[in-house]
């Protein structure tokens, strides 16, 4: 049988009793394969990464080592509440690099966007090999490949795989939630006790702010991107959106506009806000948000975001545009 084809006849994971039989079947089933031989699994903080972690947490224990690389990309506290749940809450035996600078670095001055999203993917290997190499007696890498990825070729995870790692550097894989579409990872998710917070999260792309904040990045207009699209998601939150908008997120791009701050001229950026919802991200529409919303997003990103003397809100469906920037 294929390992990588999911039988007809499976039942899909709908209810915390199905995923209880799941994550029981998965616990023997990885506990055979790694016996008692140590698991490496870089945890992004996506969906994917998360359960799988939470799942070997439980299967292995400290035979899994989870190595979350922050390669500065990130939304404010995203990093620091995985370090939160897995290390301090879950126990898990987790590395955390910080690898901003190095990330930071290698990207000034590009502004090609497939360039950037080159640099950053292969330097996410290369963190993540440095890291591999340091710790011995490793056999195994788990990874949170779910069905989508196997089916779809365009694959958008394809990004932040560990794939294209060295040839001395081969893992046997461990995939425990392979053959399950994304609704079922949330299920299975919820039933190992992961926050809803993390469970539901809305998808983030593996170059992360990379693709928000257009052109070539400067730690100043990355700072305002991580601030403004701070204060949307708790906007959001706060009018009870989270959960009934699919993505949304905000955009700094790399072009400034005359404004007026304390009677002077400025040149600051706009930020756009993105909000969109889709069932399969192939088309999108745009949702029609209260206008009170927009508004306080607007004056908080206004008076609490350096930098910045415009927001925008972004009407485009998807097509013609795509849901990100770049
Ligand atoms: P687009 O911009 O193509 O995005 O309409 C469709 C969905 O895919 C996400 N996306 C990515 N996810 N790596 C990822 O893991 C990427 O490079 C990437 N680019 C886009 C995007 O956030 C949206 O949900």
């Amino acid at each position: 049988m294929d390992g990588n084809r999911r039988p007809e006849d499976m039942v899909r994971i709908s209810t915390p009793e199905l995923a209880e039989k799941f994550i029981q079947e998965q616990i023997a089933e990885v506990r055979r394969q790694v016996g008692s031989r140590k698991v490496l699994l870089a945890l992004s903080g996506g969906v994917d990464s998360s359960v799988v972690a939470a799942l070997l947490l439980k299967a292995i224990g400290d035979q899994l080592v989870c190595v979350h690389v922050n390669h500065g990309l990130m939304r404010k506290g995203e990093s620091e509440a995985v370090v939160t749940l897995f290390r301090d809450q879950l126990g898990a035996n987790l590395i955390y690099v910080d690898a901003s600078d190095r990330f930071l670095d290698k990207l000034r001055g590009v502004a090609d966007p497939e360039t950037k999203r080159k640099i950053i993917g292969g330097e996410f290997i290369r963190v993540f090999e440095e890291e591999a190499r340091k710790l011995t007696g490793i056999e195994f890498l788990a990874q949170g490949t779910i069905y989508p990825d196997i089916i779809e070729s365009h694959g958008v995870k394809a990004h932040h795989n560990v794939g294209g790692l060295p040839e001395d550097l081969r893992f046997e894989l461990v995939e425990p939630v392979k053959l399950l579409f994304k609704d079922e990872v949330r299920v299975v998710g919820t039933a190992l006790g992961l926050p809803k917070a993390m469970v539901y999260r809305q998808p983030f792309p593996g170059p992360g702010l990379g693709v928000r904040c257009t052109g070539a990045i400067t730690r100043d207009r990355l700072a305002a991107l991580r601030e403004s699209d701070a204060i949307l998601r708790e906007e959001f939150e706060r009018a009870g959106l989270e959960g009934k908008v699919w993505q949304y997120f905000t955009v700094v791009p790399d072009y400034r506009s005359t404004g007026v701050r304390d009677g002077k001229r400025v040149f600051d950026w706009p930020v756009i806000i993105r909000a969109v919802n889709t069932v399969d991200a192939m088309s999108a529409t745009v949702p029609e948000l209260d206008w009170a919303v927009l508004r306080k997003i607007t004056d908080r990103i206004l008076n609490e975001v350096p930098g910045v003397c415009r927001v925008l809100y972004d009407l485009s469906p998807k097509g013609p545009a795509t849901i990100e920037w770049e």
